[in-house]
């Protein structure tokens, strides 16, 4: 028992935790029910694409976000190109995803700059509601990390902003027309606060991506996004891989 307590401090500590989830039937845990899915589809077109194989592979071991998630995100910079604009994410850790992104934009000959934004000292903000976080969680990177990938990628487009968004440093962020917010932060109160905050720069068409959408332990940005959902200026996707797309109407 000493154990099972000490083991769960520990992974907690590093932003994980432990729950029993069956391979069939579902299980209700914190007001939200949860399953194995499995799609029937098996359309998998990020295995013929040379280009978002290559950056994926020399990004991957700077991300918790998988395959999937990172594909679609590939996908949206350039759907995005569409509105115009910069494109911002919140939640960077080791820069896997916010690189990903700049470099698709870059490859694009898009003009849209990338923010990157982060504490660089973990998580912040968890509150009641956020099962699995205490706070300084994913503290275990650094600017020069990012830095590093972003070289590797031949990456320019991308300005790094340090601190707690946007309350420090969301005066830094000099995007006039934002039309892609990647938030990535794992807990309720900082994933509404980037909304509220960036949601007047967004043209119609824009779109929000949210990561943690119905993963166990991140019920905080799961309840978020319900929230946000329910207003009738944004349309709502659900999808399986565990991101939640919302879109400006
Ligand atoms: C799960 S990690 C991000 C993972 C990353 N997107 C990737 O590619 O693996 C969550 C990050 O959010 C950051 N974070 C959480 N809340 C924040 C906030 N309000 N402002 C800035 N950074 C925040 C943490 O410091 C942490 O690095």
């Amino acid at each position: 028992m000493l154990f099972k307590t000490a083991l769960k401090a520990v992974l907690r500590k590093l932003g994980y935790g432990i729950y029993a989830i069956p391979k069939s039937g579902n299980i209700a845990l914190k007001g939200f029910h949860y399953a194995e899915a499995s799609p029937n589809a098996t359309l998998a077109p990020w295995l013929g694409d040379a280009e978002f194989l290559d950056v994926f592979e020399r990004a991957k071991r700077n991300t918790l976000v998988d395959v999937y998630r990172m594909y679609e995100l590939w996908n949206l910079v350039a759907e995005t190109a569409k509105v115009g604009g910069d494109i911002v994410e919140v939640g960077v850790w080791r820069g896997g995803s916010g690189c990903l992104m700049a470099a698709r934009e870059q490859r694009l000959g898009g003009s849209g700059t990338v923010w990157l934004c982060d504490t660089f000292t973990g998580v912040v903000k968890a509150g009641a509601g956020d099962s699995n976080y205490r706070g300084g969680e994913h503290n275990d990177t650094s600017v020069a990390i990012v830095e590093n990938l972003a070289n590797d990628l031949n990456v320019t487009n991308k300005h790094i902003l340090v601190g707690i968004f946007p309350d420090e440093s969301g005066k830094l962020l000099d995007a006039k027309v934002v039309r892609l917010l990647h938030i990535d932060v794992d807990v309720y109160s900082s994933a509404k606060d980037c909304v509220n905050f960036l949601w007047d720069r967004m043209p119609p068409g824009a779109m929000i991506v949210f990561d943690d959408y119905g993963f166990v332990g991140c019920e905080g940005v799961t309840r978020c996004v319900d929230e946000f959902r329910a207003r009738n200026d944004m349309f709502y996707l659900h999808n399986l891989n565990g991101h939640a797309v919302l879109i400006k109407r």
